[in-house]
């Protein structure tokens, strides 16, 4: 997940277009209400101390701004900004998205995928659940988070030939990653750097798998049991699950990227659980994190319209304590603060004329929750 650049009030507003070329493409304009810094920074104290929402987040921000640069075409060409620009496809101050504290109105650029895209993003997804059908059977007790990463790694590359993304990612302001897949045990939220860690019975860990094939990403998490979890433990990661399929089933044309946000806000809330902020789901494609910023709280009604082509990911990160985060000296591991269990699972969805296809399916992936099926 990437953090959003802000926390963001958005309000709606698409426009649509077809470039002369022929590319297909949405430029949403959004209104941000974006806390004033200082204020911000008051109410948070120290700013040494500063979280992700605020230091991180405006040096994640730059990782966004090539997203006006390349705009792809059906057929594979792809237009740079000042061509795009000169079409007349693109009018967007990309400095207004480097900004981290700017009120200004920020206009997102999404890129609609094309047929041939979303053949290669189906590709790439599976991949990325198949390794998680691979990995499963291999997390136990006794077992280290640098093991499983080196399983992972030998399979990736070895038997798929598809590359760990996660490997030296380094976005701004960010140290290289250093493992080709992310395990965040128990009270940490997600980015969990593989390491000594022994896994020992009752742990509860997300792996997060990215693969890269032929150029494009596939973006996938998954909970696994060491043994036996304690019921609050297993509780959470359910009601986890239930809040991505939640955030999914919201996934249509016409909808708004804050219906999302909402249906699995209310779920996770409706249970005394709490929802991270401070990270989101993204768009993907060929780039790793691309717009839109999907958020996984919000009202109904709000934010980016959805339209058939667009590819993003769902990635709840919920607490069973308090929603606050805080990394950790290796620049990536996010954790609780209050050191509360957290829980997240990850799908990459596509927007489809009639609802949304899910690209990160496999055999070992586990079905609809029988609750919602009903539904
Ligand atoms: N896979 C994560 C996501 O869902 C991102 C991990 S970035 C890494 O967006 F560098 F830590 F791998
Ligand atoms: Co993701
Ligand atoms: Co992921």
């Amino acid at each position: 997940m990437a953090p959003p650049t802000r926390n963001t009030t958005l309000s709606r507003g698409t426009l649509r277009g077809e470039g002369r070329s022929g590319a297909r493409f949405a430029l949403a304009r959004f209104r941000v209400r974006v806390p004033h810094p200082a204020a911000t920074r008051a109410t948070e104290g120290n700013r040494s101390k500063q979280p992700v929402s605020l230091a991180r987040a405006g040096r994640f921000a730059q990782e966004f701004p090539c997203q006006t640069a390349n705009y792809s075409v059906p057929g594979g060409l792809s237009l740079g900004r000042g061509a795009a620009r000169a079409s007349g496809l693109l009018r967007v101050r990309p400095s207004t998205i480097l900004a981290p504290f700017s009120n200004a109105p920020r206009r997102v650029a999404v890129v609609l995928k094309s047929a041939e895209e979303i053949a290669q993003m189906r590709v790439a997804g599976r991949l990325a659940a198949e390794v998680l059908d691979f990995i499963a059977p291999h997390v136990k007790a006794g077992v280290t988070t640098a093991a499983l990463d080196q399983l992972c790694h030998e399979y990736m590359v070895g038997v798929q030939g598809t590359v760990p993304a996660p490997l030296n990612y380094a976005p701004p302001g960010y140290p290289p990653f250093p493992k080709s897949i992310c395990t965040s045990v128990n009270h940490q939220v997600c980015h969990g750097v593989p390491g000594d860690k022994v896994l020992k019975h009752g742990d509860v860990l997300n792996i997060d798998i990215t693969v890269i094939k032929d150029g494009y990403h596939g973006d996938t998490s998954r909970m696994f049991y060491v043994g036996e979890p304690s019921i609050q433990a297993r509780r959470l990661c359910e009601v986890t699950y239930e809040c991505m399929w939640h955030g999914i089933l919201a996934v249509r044309p016409g909808g708004y990227l804050g219906d999302i946000g909402a249906a699995i806000q209310r779920h996770a809330e409706r249970h005394g659980y709490s929802v991270v902020r401070e990270f989101c789901g993204h768009g993907i494609g060929r780039r790793f994190h691309e717009e839109p910023q999907v958020l996984h709280y919000g009202r109904p009604g709000t934010g980016l319209e959805l339209q058939p082509g667009m590819i993003f990911t769902v990635e709840p990160m919920i607490n069973a304590g308090r929603p606050a985060i805080r990394e950790l000296a290796d620049g990536w591991t996010i954790v609780t603060k209050d050191h509360s269990l957290s829980a997240q699972w990850e799908h990459t969805v596509l927007v489809t004329e009639t609802g949304f296809e899910i690209l990160t399916l496999s055999a070992g992936a586990p079905p609809m929750p029988a609750t919602l099926a009903a539904a």
